[in-house]
């Protein structure tokens, strides 16, 4: 309560000393603000934001019911929770946004979540994915994914193919703590069992001695959450050097570890590793199609497009739907209503919003790294449809 009314202070304070922007100027545009790390070991999650953003405006214009989408890029250089929570205060209080959106990053968004409460700010994630996040204010709406929606489909999986014991490694935060229970219940329930349960530090973790316990331990396979990124460079490492492939033991995981933007750069010691996730560049459908060709046009740099660039895209396409539904007014509350049960056909399969948590809806793909016109992709080959998030039934 008390750490509330001094948040509550602060922004009144700084409110009353910041100039309102021009009248007739902040009529004709709809803001959104996008905090994410666009530096530091995390700055390809703002950069595919971005770069799914630019696609989404190129598709469909940068006007919507009369009104100019202005995007405000915020570098968190993180994971720097009070960085997001200083940089959404100014872009509440200075800048006067109408959206919040971005979140790479599970502790900045959840740095930022009081703020979009206190404010009445929709703020749509397009990428932290910590069961919890949505309860953390009712004006969050999330258009990527959650851990334990990902990771519950593979304990079933695992099972159903003869993989019993596992030794499981997440990152020590949030999503992977999310991981480990959602995969380890899952697989436990259905009869099987976890022989190693280790956390690694979430910055520059060392994988190694980790690897060599796992080998020692001889699980049928290991199950892995790290954040998408060098980690799944470095794990993919480690395994292949001190011989976990040659000792049988198989790798799965959820889709971060294969993440579609570093996954060319992983070498070939990715084939054959299975993992769950909701968005493959290889999903074939005309949405993607379209996805790809835009993010392709609008980011000649910028490698292939990953998870997180379609949760952008997304995020986008709601922030799009909203304004127009409110007539290019925006105003937090009708925005949630609009954004509960908000269906979609994104480029992953069709997405929708549950009203009750203002989670995504989506379907879990089961998919296997492999060659396609000799590039390595995740070739999705079954299908867990409709999947909510677990974490919060
Ligand atoms: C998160 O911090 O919520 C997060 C980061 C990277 C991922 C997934 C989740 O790949």
């Amino acid at each position: 309560m008390q750490s509330k009314t001094i948040a509550a202070l602060a922004v009144a304070t700084a409110f009353a000393t910041t100039f309102a922007a021009p009248a007739a100027w902040a009529q004709d545009t709809i803001k959104v603000g996008v905090i994410a790390s666009f530096s530091g070991p995390f700055a390809d999650y703002g950069k595919q934001m971005q770069g799914g953003i630019k696609a989404w405006m190129a598709q469909h214009g940068d006007s919507v019911a009369g009104k100019k989408i202005q995007i405000i890029y915020k570098d968190t250089t993180g994971p720097s929770p009070e960085i997001a929570k200083r940089l959404a205060q100014e872009l509440v209080v200075r800048d006067k946004v109408d959206f919040l959106a971005g979140f790479g990053l599970t502790p900045e968004a959840l740095a930022v979540a009081p703020i979009a409460q206190q404010a009445k700010k929709p703020m749509i994630i397009m990428n932290a994915a910590t069961s919890i996040i949505t309860t953390k204010s009712d004006y969050i709406a999330r258009f990527s994914m959650t851990l334990p929606q990902i990771s519950a489909p593979m304990g079933d999986w695992a099972l159903k193919n003869k993989i019993k014991n596992v030794a499981t490694v997440v990152a020590d935060y949030g999503p992977g703590i999310d991981a480990e229970k959602a995969f380890s219940d899952r697989l436990v329930k259905n009869g099987g069992k976890i022989v190693e349960a280790i956390r690694v530090p979430l910055r520059n973790p060392e994988f190694a001695p980790f690897i060599q316990r796992i080998k020692d331990a001889k699980p049928d396979a290991v199950f892995v959450f790290v954040p998408a990124g060098e980690q799944s460079i470095a794990f993919m490492k480690g395994y292949r050097e001190r011989g976990l492939a040659a000792a049988g033991i198989k790798v799965i995981a959820t889709g971060d570890l294969t993440d579609d933007h570093v996954l060319p750069a992983m070498g070939d010691n990715t084939l054959g590793v299975i993992t769950t996730f909701h968005y493959s560049a290889a999903h074939k459908s005309p949405e993607n199609d379209a996805f790809l060709k835009n993010f392709a046009a609008t980011n000649p740099q910028g490698g292939r497009p990953n998870f997180m660039a379609v949760a952008a895209y997304d995020g986008m396409n709601a922030i799009y739907q909203v304004s127009n539904k409110l007539g290019g007014k925006i105003d937090g509350d009708k925005a949630m209503a609009v954004l509960k049960g908000m269906k979609i056909a994104s480029p992953r399969g069709p997405i929708s919003i549950d009203p009750a948590t203002r989670d995504v809806v989506q379907t879990v793909y089961v998919r296997k790294v492999e060659k396609v016109n000799g590039e390595p992709y995740n070739v999705e080959f079954d299908q867990f449809p409709n999947m909510k998030d677990p974490g919060k039934q």
